[in-house]
């Protein structure tokens, strides 16, 4: 429907499309090339530091956030300068148990194994998760029904990094295995310029600075974004002009995307114009949202919805989502709630 023909075909930060190739080019290896996040980074340089002296691999890592603020990307760094090998996996695609035990028994000491989307393992996965962290040791069941036996099998001493969009979303027991637990936060528009300035000159494109600042308030605070828009504004350069992008064609491309001033683009409009002119501006229950947008709620909630409250233009209240009057001045609507209503 609507939002999702918009969300693949745009500028989300959504993972599936064919810009993987251009991410994996623009992912920065090493903190170093890494801009922002400076306190995760701070707290992971000492905590790498320190287990590389005691020659130990580090503590289970989880890290949460939107998509597109670089959980994938932190993962792989760490990796990276612990000199470990990381394998990539995510929870929906670990079925069952025992797929798990394969992966976990196939590790070696020192590996890290990445699992994205953490939150989306299933409960018998997860269990098994458990003692895996926890004491490096995995029980398996041999046979079935009143014969089965339980063995006890020593895994390599390994690190799990976990992502997800929600830690909400996890269970206690599997969170607090996590020895270190960051949030992901959005970046500062100046950092998001210093992204696109970095990944132009990767990409062998010149951008002036007046364009890369452009981009930084219109990227939804998101590196990911950020890259995206630059390859598109990059296309539109260079067919119609010298090649160098500068602020007009930057501005042009941006039109021509529908991303407006402060990085909203139709998907964002539309879900502030549905609260507003169908719901009076809220509060409205996400399932009924997506309902009326023909999304799924967890699209709206991953994709959509961390920028728009991060600039304070939507609130979550216990009876669902509301717009602030700051919406409605965006989108040039008149706010008729009562002052009374919106505390
Ligand atoms: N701190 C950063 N500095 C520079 N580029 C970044 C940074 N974080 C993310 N990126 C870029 O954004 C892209 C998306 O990041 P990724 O790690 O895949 O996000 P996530 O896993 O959180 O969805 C990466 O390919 C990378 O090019
Ligand atoms: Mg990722």
């Amino acid at each position: 429907m609507a939002i999702e023909r918009i969300i693949n075909t745009q500028v989300t930060a959504d993972d599936n499309d064919d810009d993987a190739l251009i991410e994996v080019t623009l992912r920065p290896k090493t903190f170093a090339d890494m801009i922002g996040q400076e306190r995760i980074k701070t707290n992971l340089k000492l905590a790498i530091a320190a287990a590389k002296k005691r020659e130990e691999p580090i503590d289970h890592v989880l890290l949460y956030g939107p998509p597109g603020l670089g959980k994938t990307t932190m993962a792989s760094v760490i990796a990276n300068e612990m000199g470990a090998q990381i394998r990539i996996t995510s929870g929906p695609a670990i079925d069952r148990a025992a797929d798990l035990a394969s992966l976990l028994t196939n590790l070696q000491d020192g590996d890290i194994l990445f699992i994205d989307e953490i939150h989306r393992l299933n409960r018998s996965v997860e269990e098994v998760l458990y003692s895996a962290m926890e004491d490096y040791a995995i029980d398996i069941m041999l046979g079935k029904g009143p014969s089965a036996k339980s063995l006890r099998l020593d895994l390599p001493k390994f690190t799990l990094i976990g992502a997800t969009t929600r830690t909400g979303a996890l269970a206690a027991p599997l969170r607090d295995r996590f020895g270190m637990i960051h949030r992901l936060e959005f970046y500062d528009p100046s950092e998001i310029a210093q992204i696109v300035t970095r990944s132009a000159s990767i990409l062998g494109s010149k951008i002036d600075k007046q364009a890369a600042d452009t981009l930084s308030t219109r990227a939804r605070l998101t590196p990911r974004i950020a890259n995206r828009l630059l390859k598109r504004v990059r296309d539109y350069a260079d067919i119609n002009g010298d090649g160098i992008i500068d602020m007009t064609q930057t501005e042009k491309a941006l039109k021509l995307l529908e991303v407006d001033a402060i990085g909203l683009d139709p998907a964002d409009r539309l879900l502030l114009t549905t609260i507003i002119d169908l719901h009076d501006g809220g509060p409205v229950g996400l399932n009924t949202l997506a309902a009326i947008l023909g999304d799924e709620a967890t699209t709206i909630e991953d994709f959509i919805e961390p920028y728009l409250l991060q600039i304070g233009l939507l609130e979550r209240t216990p009876r669902g989502r509301k717009v602030t009057s700051k919406a409605y001045k965006h989108l040039g609507k008149t706010d008729k709630r009562k002052q009374s209503e919106l505390l």
